[in-house]
Parts: structure tokens; C-alpha cells; sequence
């Protein structure tokens, strides 16, 4: 275990260069997002993910998906997106998604506080939200 996550430091992130990939260099496991700043009401999550996660939908907000390494898709109902490492994507609120990772990805999300990874469901893929690293 070499995490240092904490709590809600009183800086928020702010003020500091902060370097993505050496923050999510500090996590131990995928699938869990750990939070480096906030803006306004939003916060910044790193996150690396192997494999497919699971069908939800956020029914208050829209989400965004940043790739920093690997090559993640996004399923939707009727289609998909393909977003390499520099790329972004917003998902609209209330659509649902699926993430898969055929192999490790590691990326930035983009979202208000509170917001539940599994959306409308809370099920063993729900991750613990307001864990700064
Ligand atoms: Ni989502």
C-alpha cells in the first residue's frame, strides 16, 4: 500500500501544478478514483481501469472522460466512442454508458461533487467518492 489519500485538503488542489499520471501512480487498484482538485462545484478524479465496468446513467449531470495513457471505449446503447490517450468525451446526462478498458487506461474525469461512479445504483462497483490523493 503506498496511497497517501486524505482528506479534503484546505487548498482543494488549487495553487499547485499537479501531474496526473504521477497522482494516479499512487493508487494500488483500478477502478478507483481518488480526487486531486476541485473547481468551483466540481471536482477532478484520476482514475486507472482494466476491463469493462458496468450499464449506468447519471440522471443530474453530464460527464467527462479525459484519456492520459491507453485507449478507452464507451459504449452507449446505439454505439460507441473511441477516445485514445489526448482525447475527451462529455457523456450527456441521463445516457447511459458502459467504460471498457481491453487494456489499462488511466484518465482524468470531470465532474460535480457527489457524483456516484455507478450513477442510479449502488451495487460492488460503487467506489468510495471523496478520496483525495
Ligand atoms: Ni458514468
Amino acid at each position: 500500500m503506498n496511497e497517501t489519500s486524505q482528506a479534503v485538503p484546505a487548498t482543494r488542489g488549487q495553487g499547485v501544478a499537479i501531474n496526473l499520471l504521477d497522482k494516479i501512480g499512487l493508487i494500488d487498484g483500478h477502478w478507483q478514483q481518488r480526487v486531486v482538485a476541485e473547481m468551483n462545484d466540481y471536482q477532478f478524479k484520476v482514475v486507472k481501469i482494466e476491463g469493462d465496468f458496468m450499464w449506468h446513467a447519471h440522471a443530474d449531470t453530464d460527464e467527462t472522460f479525459i484519456v492520459l495513457e491507453g485507449e478507452l471505449r464507451i459504449d452507449f446503447r446505439d454505439g460507441f466512442v473511441l477516445l485514445r490517450a489526448g482525447e475527451m468525451a462529455v457523456v450527456p446526462k441521463g445516457v447511459e454508458h458502459k467504460p471498457c478498458a481491453a487494456a489499462e487506461v488511466k484518465m482524468l474525469l470531470v465532474e460535480p461533487r457527489g457524483v456516484v461512479n455507478t450513477g442510479g445504483q449502488k451495487n460492488d462497483r460503487t467506489a468510495p467518492n471523496e478520496i483525495w490523493i
